[in-house]
Parts: structure tokens; C-alpha cells; sequence
């Protein structure tokens, strides 16, 4: 499976709205790092990290509804935490309302709004794309 940076932020948008993710943050002029699985020039699978010293955020994560349950989800994530590790990345953090189940089999564990840095609760996804009902949850991915 290879994963590799994505900077088509047209495909990006398209495939983040057609899975009901919030995509209005997301321009050329702020754009968090995308990484993606893409065939034929076309991205199946894509998940975004926006990084802030030892602490980051996972957002945006889809896979196409062609390609689901074929570990793609599971693969970018692994990716995106061993990307953030090696730029000195701790804990990352991400918000949910679809993928709880997902991401607790991959280790994330809940976490209350309070203990979340202020970093990551200034985000446009925190502060105010993702609904307040969203879970938190984070992750070491270090240490
Ligand atoms: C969540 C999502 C990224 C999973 O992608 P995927 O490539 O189908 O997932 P994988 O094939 O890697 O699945 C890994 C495991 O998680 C499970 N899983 C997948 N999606 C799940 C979900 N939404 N809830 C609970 N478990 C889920 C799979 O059954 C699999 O379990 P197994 O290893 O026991 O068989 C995908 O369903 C998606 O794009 N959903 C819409 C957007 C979304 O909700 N994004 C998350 C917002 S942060």
C-alpha cells in the first residue's frame, strides 16, 4: 500500500465533503499536510495532520465507500502517527463522531475538553467545525 503527501486540494475537498467532513478551513493559503492512497490519479483514501511542537491533531481522515474495509483507514493512520513521532510529535489528538469504535481499536482513548492543549483547542476544527457532541480522543506516539 503506498501512502505518499497529497497537495490536490480540489480531489481532497471532494472526497472529505462526500463523506460529511468539514472542509471549510481548508485552503490554499492554510492547508494542514495531507497524505493519501490515490490509483489512477485518483485519491481513495486521504487523512490530514496539523502539527504543533510535541502535540497534533489528526483530522480529515476518509477512505472512498469503494474501498472501505481494506485496512486503507488503518494504514494512514499507523502512517500518520509515525510521520508525527518522527517530527517530534507526543500525543495526537483528533475529534470524532463516526469513528470512535476505529480509532479505540487503534489505542486512542477518550479525553475531556480541559486536559486538551491549547493548541490543538484553538483549531478551526476543534473551536468550531466539529460539533460540541464530538469525542476527543488522543494518543502518545512516543515514549
Ligand atoms: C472510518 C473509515 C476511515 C475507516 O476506513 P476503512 O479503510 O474502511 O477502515 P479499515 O479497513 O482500516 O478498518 C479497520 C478496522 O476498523 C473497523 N471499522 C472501520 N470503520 C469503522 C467505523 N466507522 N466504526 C467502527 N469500526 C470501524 C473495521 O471493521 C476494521 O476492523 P477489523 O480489523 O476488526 O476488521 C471510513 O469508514 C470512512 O472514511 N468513514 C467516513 C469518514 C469518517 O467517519 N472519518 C473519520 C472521522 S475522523
Amino acid at each position: 500500500m503506498h501512502i505518499e503527501p497529497i497537495t490536490e486540494l480540489d480531489q481532497i475537498v471532494s472526497l472529505l465533503a462526500a463523506n460529511g467532513l468539514p472542509v471549510s478551513d481548508i485552503s490554499h493559503d492554510y492547508c494542514p499536510l495531507f497524505f493519501g492512497i490515490q490509483s489512477d490519479s485518483c485519491i481513495k483514501a486521504v487523512i490530514g495532520l496539523e502539527l504543533f511542537g510535541s502535540v497534533g491533531l489528526i483530522r480529515s481522515l476518509a477512505v472512498s465507500k469503494a474501498c472501505r474495509g481494506q485496512s486503507f483507514g488503518r494504514h494512514l493512520v499507523d502512517f500518520a502517527e509515525y510521520y508525527a513521532a518522527e517530527h517530534g510529535i507526543e500525543i495526537l489528538f483528533l475529534l470524532t463522531t463516526t469513528a470512535t469504535v476505529f480509532f479505540h481499536q487503534l489505542g486512542y482513548e477518550q479525553v475531556e475538553r480541559s486536559d486538551v492543549p491549547r493548541d490543538i483547542r484553538t483549531t478551526s476544527q476543534f473551536s468550531s467545525l466539529c460539533p460540541a457532541s464530538s469525542a476527543v480522543l488522543c494518543k502518545r506516539v512516543v515514549g
